[in-house]
């Protein structure tokens, strides 16, 4: 995996030093996806700021180009040359999504309206994870997806083109199949009716909203699209609250630290996991300072604090913050219980057995089952673990080395690269900060 930042193959975290000082995150992954997909259907140019330097996002930048978007980097900013959704071509080329769920499902929704073949690819977690939640309601709208398995996994071989608007009760909750049946909503005849089981998070219908696009919110959990041309447009995409959750339990953790993120997306359906450490005792302030495109933006700081155990049920606002939320829960006082979270076994790793096999390795006592993990608190030690390749999985290990005296290490450590590639530079410059 190739990065900006260099990295080592095993990261070597000598724990118990506070963390202090003002770190600004990666822009949001979720948004810059979005805004990227979004400037693909734009006619003209589109600048977006901050988009994150994560790989997950350059896959995504790499489908647009392949559809004959043009890119122009200015330093930290992103300018897209569109043709507009009519102009877009055929990709001559398999796109790679590498270990991009986001690039290849909203993608999927993108080129689905396109009269074109497109092949969508992935690395070996990306093949394996479910596809028929976008591949079945994108077939309802007349677009001709195939898969492995019958279009369960990847490739999906997509020919789209004459999609019909229709009305999807969706059997999962997801912001990434939303938003692709959005994209596709956006290019279809007549009107498109997304209702979930649960509302996911809600970033493409603020942004839609904001640039004036005939998106309807008929109730939390139900979205009209009619068809529409996008005009470009320019935002600075704000800081990733699930990144900054890592560097927020590791600031609880370790005694004597103090953190301010800077300018972090604090949309509701985004930082429920801030109540949820508040609830086990976290110290935390919240200042929002704004809005961009529709996201309201804000610093958080957060202190030092004992923590003690709570009750956890999974929810589509809380599913990415899993992983260091059970961090969290390994140094509370008292048993931390996960719950409803089977969809965290199909995510970049099998989540439940990748958390459950690091906070072992740290001598965290963990039971799981199938939806979700029971945590015991206590004292861990010092561990060497493994990323699993999976880049949440990786965070997560650091922080609770970070938060143990002493040496860990944590193997294979460039799985990070895919949503927060700067955390150990970070990090450093916190606790030089102490
Ligand atoms: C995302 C939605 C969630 C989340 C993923 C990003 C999004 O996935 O886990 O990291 O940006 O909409 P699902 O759509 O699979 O729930």
């Amino acid at each position: 995996m190739t990065s900006a930042f260099p990295m080592p193959e095993e990261l070597v975290v000598a724990g118990g030093r506070p963390l202090r000082g003002t770190v600004r995150m990666p822009g949001c992954k979720g948004i810059s996806h979005r805004a990227l997909l979004l400037a693909a259907l734009a006619e003209g140019r589109s600048r977006v700021t901050g988009a994150a330097s994560a790989a997950d996002v350059a896959s995504t930048l790499g489908l647009i180009s392949a559809l004959g978007v043009r890119i122009a980097p200015g330093g930290d900013t992103l300018d897209s040359h569109s043709p507009g959704a009519d102009g877009l071509v055929e990709p001559a080329r398999i796109v790679d999504c590498a270990n991009s769920g986001s690039t290849m499902r909203m993608g999927a929704g993108l080129v689905a309206g396109r009269p074109f073949l497109t092949v969508l690819a992935g690395d070996e977690s990306l093949s394996r994870r479910p596809m028929r939640r976008v591949v079945d309601p994108l077939r309802a709208m007349g677009a001709a997806v195939d898969g492995r398995a019958g279009g369960e996994l990847a490739p999906l071989v997509i020919r789209g083109g004459a999609l019909d608007g229709v009305r999807h009760d969706l059997a999962v909750a997801s912001g990434q199949v939303k938003t692709a049946l959005v994209l596709a909503g956006l290019q279809a005849r007549g009107t498109t009716e997304i209702r979930e089981p649960a509302a996911s998070r809600d970033h493409t219908e603020r942004m839609l909203e904001a640039l004036g696009a005939p998106v309807d919110r008929i109730d939390a959990r139900t979205l009209r699209v009619g068809p529409g041309r996008l005009l470009p447009f320019e935002m600075t995409v704000p800081g990733d609250p699930s990144s900054a959750a890592f560097v927020i339990v590791a600031a609880t953790l370790v005694p004597g630290s103090e953190v301010t993120i800077e300018a972090m997306s604090l949309n509701p359906g985004r930082i429920a996991f801030l109540d949820l450490l508040r609830s086990m005792g976290a110290v935390l302030e919240v200042r929002p300072a704004g809005e961009e495109l529709g996201e309201p933006v804000g610093d958080v700081t957060v202190r030092a604090a004992p923590l003690r155990a709570a009750r956890i049920p999974a929810s589509e606002a809380i599913i990415d913050e899993l992983p260091v939320l059970a961090v969290a829960a390994a140094f509370a006082e008292g048993i931390t219980e996960i719950t409803g979270a089977a969809e965290l076994a199909v995510k970049e790793s099998d989540r439940i057995a990748s958390v459950a096999a690091t906070l072992r390795a740290f001598g965290v006592g963990v039971e799981t089952a199938p939806d979700g993990l029971a945590v015991r608190g206590g004292r861990p030690r010092p561990a060497t673990v493994d990323s699993h390749g999976d880049h949440r999985i990786a965070l997560a290990g650091a922080v609770a080395a970070l938060a143990c005296d002493g040496e860990s290490r944590i193997r294979d450590w460039p799985a990070v690269s895919v949503s927060y590639p700067q955390f150990e530079r970070d990090v450093e410059a916190l606790r030089r900060g102490a």
